[in-house]
């Protein structure tokens, strides 16, 4: 495998952009190719074996590309597929959401966390097993974020419905004293504006993992001697299963996520 070949990073659909943003800044030397479904999405109420299945079609695409490595941006699909896809491709290092349960129940102060994803995430195991290892003496609220998804697809992510669609789902935690919200979908992190005006008042920090997930690919090409060589110059590009306009509008989004 050649070192100074892409990263490849996918999502459902633009939400993985917040974690190709903290992959580009920590690794700026290294390529990435950014997939972003597009066609499927949102994967948040789909089956299982739908996400695997669509999983595989990403993964095969990205390793068609010659990626080295490939980063699974999507809680939902992670949930759903990653030991399956770990078991498929033994030979490339795949990385995935780990959902951010754990931080914030060492940050609490109140012992109320809230935790917003998708339902399929939700009702996954690997979050259930992350609540129940760092969770125990700790009111783990969750709440699918209804909606949410959708704000970010359609580029709605500043208007007054996103605040008020946020706020249905988190004003009970916040009810409850949550001062910990762990956003659980790499799509949220876009409507973090929104987010902060709708719990204006409360003390609550929103937890995104994707600095975390960046760092964790580091590493990993680091273990695998996969890191590109030292001042390669670092190229970017963007694939969908949708059409030209949703490419488009994934690489316009990704410059102004900055
Ligand atoms: N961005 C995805 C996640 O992190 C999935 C959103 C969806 O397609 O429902 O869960």
């Amino acid at each position: 495998m050649k070192t100074n070949a892409p990263i490849g990073i996918y999502d459902s659909g633009m939400g993985g952009l917040s974690v190709r943003r903290e992959v580009c800044r920590l690794l700026p030397e290294e390529s990435v190719i950014y997939l972003g479904d597009g066609k499927n999405c949102p994967y948040g109420s789909r089956s299982v074996e739908e996400i695997r299945q669509l999983s595989v079609e990403a993964v095969e695409h990205l390793l068609g590309l010659g990626c080295k490595l490939i980063v699974v941006a999507c809680n939902t699909a992670t949930a759903a597929a990653i030991e399956y896809l770990r078991g498929k491709y033994p030979h490339i290092p795949i990385v995935g959401m780990e959902p951010a349960v754990k931080p914030a129940c060492l940050r609490t102060r109140s012992r109320v966390v809230g935790v917003l994803a998708t339902e399929r995430s939700l009702d996954g195991d690997l979050f259930r097993r992350t609540a129940a290892k760092y969770g125990a003496d700790i009111e783990v609220i969750t709440t699918p974020g209804r909606g949410f998804v959708e704000l970010v697809e359609e580029n709605r992510e500043q208007s007054a419905e996103a605040v008020e669609v946020v706020s249905r789902a988190i004003r009970p935690m916040l009810e409850r004293g949550a001062d910990q919200i762990v956003l659980g979908c790499t799509h949220y992190p876009f409507l973090l504006e929104a987010l902060e005006r709708a719990a204006e008042g409360y003390r609550v920090s929103f937890v995104d993992p994707s600095e975390a997930v960046a760092r964790r690919v580091g590493q990993l090409l680091d273990e695998h001697g996969l890191r590109a060589e030292a001042g390669h110059r670092a190229e970017y590009s963007f694939e969908t299963f949708a059409d030209e306009a949703y490419r488009q509008r994934l690489a316009r989004k990704a410059a102004d996520t900055k």
